[in-house]
């Protein structure tokens, strides 16, 4: 009888003996007869991903994987994705401590980018013309197949056997091979020769956006510099990573940027340059004074300031203070946090943005299930939007505006 191991988690242990009755298998059942529906209960990954193990290899990792289950369910949800807010506090850690992926500290902000989205409600209008709905655009000269865009991420070497390098490929290329685009991350983690997040680029021919981590001007510029070298679609800096604990603790140290700063690392690029993690009307003001082409309304996904507002709580606000003073340049505005389906994209278009981030969920895929997952989803989202949007009657994607929302009372 043979024993396997999960390549994906490096965590989970499979016994043919003894089968597994949480997964529903039975006793004697060899991994190739598992349904093609089974899932790895700890990372979400397929069975292909099981192989066999020795006697002595299985045993350590049993011993792992027991110890492991008294968090089992919280690294489940990091991976699995469990996105339901409401079972959020049975995650609960000692207060003040970061929950991973599900945000930091209580996970405040985490949720209200949840509870911000839901208190708008889509609005049928089904008494027009059919017609079926354009949802192919452009970000930044390119086509892409919707206005959906794969958020930056790092850090998923931590948390799962995937290196920083793999994990971006995943997000690029899943996001390449569904007309979109997708952004890299900044880890902490340290590198040897170059950066994961431009090696990853390079793989995919520039199809990508790298965000970097608000360091000195010096380690910025420098990246930049090789971003553009590999012909990326775009870079940028997410601001509100001057927050990130991570790199406090790698030593790396990262820090808040005035406009000056901003428009230095603008000019020192001929990419279309991004300010991510704007939040507030100032914020968004002072990114357009520094020449930013696209400002990305972001609070991290909740993962650096605890007790933070929601995006869509915040997004209208700053949608209109920027059209009204971007002298019709027509800066573009993304924004992310707590996208989960089409219906929720369609909602954040309403709302002011021109182009939605999609982070956890995609993350959970390029860890589990590879560029074939990330674009799975992508696939669904885009079959929600295109729901959305035949039941409020919206043509195009500039027929999405306030108007097809409710406000629940
Ligand atoms: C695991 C993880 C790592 C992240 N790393 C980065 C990062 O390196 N740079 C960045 O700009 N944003 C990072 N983010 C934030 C995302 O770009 C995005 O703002 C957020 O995930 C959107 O929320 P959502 O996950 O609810 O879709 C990270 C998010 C997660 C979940």
């Amino acid at each position: 009888m043979v024993k396997w191991l999960c390549t994906v988690c490096n965590i989970y242990v499979y016994d043919e003996e003894t089968g597994d009755p949480q997964t529903s298998i039975d006793k004697g059942t060899k991994v190739q007869d598992f349904p093609d529906s089974w899932r790895c209960p700890v990372c979400g990954a397929t069975k292909e991903k099981l192989v066999p193990v020795t006697q002595e290899e299985y045993w350590q990792k049993a011993r792992a994987y027991t110890d492991f289950t008294g968090k089992k369910e919280e690294i489940t949800s990091i991976l699995v994705g469990v996105d339901n807010p409401q079972t959020v506090p049975e995650f609960r850690q000692e207060y003040g401590k970061p929950l991973g992926l599900r945000g930091i500290g209580q996970g405040l902000t985490y949720l209200a980018n949840f509870s911000a989205l839901s208190k708008y409600r889509l609005k049928n209008r089904l008494i027009s013309k059919h017609a079926d709905p354009v949802i192919e655009t452009t970000f930044l000269g390119k086509k892409i197949s919707m206005p959906v865009l794969g958020a930056p991420m790092s850090g998923l070497s931590f948390v799962s056997n995937i290196t920083e390098e793999d994990f971006a490929y995943n997000i690029l290329e899943g996001c390449k091979v569904a007309g979109t685009i997708g952004y890299t991350g900044n880890t902490s983690r340290d590198y040897e020769m170059k950066h994961p997040a431009i090696m990853a680029l390079k793989k995919v021919n520039g199809h990508g956006v790298n965000i970097f981590k608000p360091q000195s001007q010096e380690v910025l510029i420098d990246l930049i510099k090789q971003s553009e070298e590999e012909k990326a679609v775009a870079v940028g800096v997410d601001i509100d990573g001057a927050g990130s604990v991570n790199f406090a603790l790698a030593g790396k140290p990262v820090f808040r940027k005035t406009i000056d700063e901003l428009r230095e690392l603008k000019n020192a690029t001929s990419l279309p340059f991004i300010v991510k993690g704007v939040m507030c009307v100032e914020d968004a003001l002072a990114a357009a004074e520094a020449g930013a082409d696209v400002i990305g309304v972001s609070n991290h996904g909740g993962r650096v300031l605890d007790s933070g507002l929601g995006v869509a709580d915040v997004l209208p606000g700053i949608a209109s203070v920027l059209r009204d003073t971007d002298n019709g340049k027509r800066i573009i505005i993304t924004a992310d946090g707590g996208v989960r389906t089409g219906f929720d994209v369609v909602k954040m278009l309403a709302l002011g943005a021109d182009f939605v981030l999609v982070g956890r969920p995609l993350a959970r895929e390029a860890v589990s299930s590879g560029v074939e997952g990330v674009r799975r989803i992508l696939d669904y989202l885009r079959t929600d939007i295109r729901i959305a949007m035949i039941m409020t009657s919206c043509n195009t994607l500039e027929d999405i505006n306030e108007g097809i929302l409710g406000k629940e009372s």
